[in-house]
């Protein structure tokens, strides 16, 4: 079942709602992606599903479970993983431990763990050069890279992500997208912000535009993308 998201109204004062009645649907298997302006509210969006703001109206629903009262620490074991916009590796720490920090619900599992290791040192052969590594001698793409993984460790359903490829050279941003596509063949169910309107939208099902605080326009990727003009010149 899907990721729903149901008539929010949220923000970071109860006087000044930053959502104001969003609604949108993250189908299973799916990239839904979600535009906007600066300021929209797409990052408030995430935060309020992940359970960093609790919404003063409407409802999250994850797999046919609500997920109100549910704390950011709940949301792992509910199977959501979530990468925050900016930097979130912790660089004086090794990439493993990065990594495990990403599993940290399943610390008392090591047969799981190894697995989950495996996997991602299989994928990712970078990542297992430099394991034993400080995180802060990566590259800006392998601590993308790195933060993606770390997403990954516990197999969640979902993914939010939040700017995956911002301040990136066009290089790695193209290695990035080509990731969130492994990801999607492996039927992460995936709910994205992203500044890169055009290539988003390449890799999106179904995409929603936001507009201070409110939906605005959302449709399948084709139709959205022949409205696409009309619809980032209102954002001027
Ligand atoms: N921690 C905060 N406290 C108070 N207001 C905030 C906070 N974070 C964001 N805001 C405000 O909420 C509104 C929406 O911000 P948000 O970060 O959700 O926008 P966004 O669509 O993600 O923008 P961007 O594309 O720049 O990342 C903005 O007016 C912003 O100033
Ligand atoms: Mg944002």
């Amino acid at each position: 079942m899907p990721l729903e998201v149901r008539n929010i109204v949220a923000g970071y004062t109860k006087e000044v709602p930053i959502l104001r009645d969003v609604d949108l649907t993250a189908q299973d298997g799916l990239v839904t992606v979600i535009l906007g302006p600066n300021g929209a509210g797409k990052s408030t969006l995430l935060k309020t599903i992940y359970g960093y703001i609790r919404p003063q109206e409407g409802e999250v629903r994850h797999d046919g479970t609500s997920l109100a009262g549910y704390k950011p620490k709940d949301m792992l074991r509910e199977g959501i993983a979530y990468l925050i916009q900016g930097h979130s590796i912790f660089p004086r720490m090794t990439v493993s431990e990065n990594l495990e920090l990403g599993a940290w619900i399943m610390r008392d599992d090591r047969q799981r763990m190894a697995e989950a290791f495996e996997e991602v040192y299989e994928r990712f052969p970078r990542l297992k050069e430099k394991r034993t590594e400080p995180a802060g001698v990566l590259s800006g793409g392998e601590r993308r890279m790195l933060e993606i993984a770390r997403l990954t460790m516990t197999r969640p359903k979902t993914l939010l992500l939040d700017e995956p490829s911002v301040g990136l050279m066009p290089r790695l941003v193209d290695s990035i997208y080509e990731e969130i596509e492994k990801l999607k063949a492996a039927r992460y169910t995936i709910l994205m912000v992203d500044q890169n309107v055009k290539k988003s939208i390449e890799i999106a099902d179904y995409v929603y535009s936001l507009q201070l605080g409110q939906n605005a326009h959302e449709g399948e990727k084709h139709a959205f993308e022949q409205r696409l003009n009309e619809i980032v010149k209102e954002w001027i």
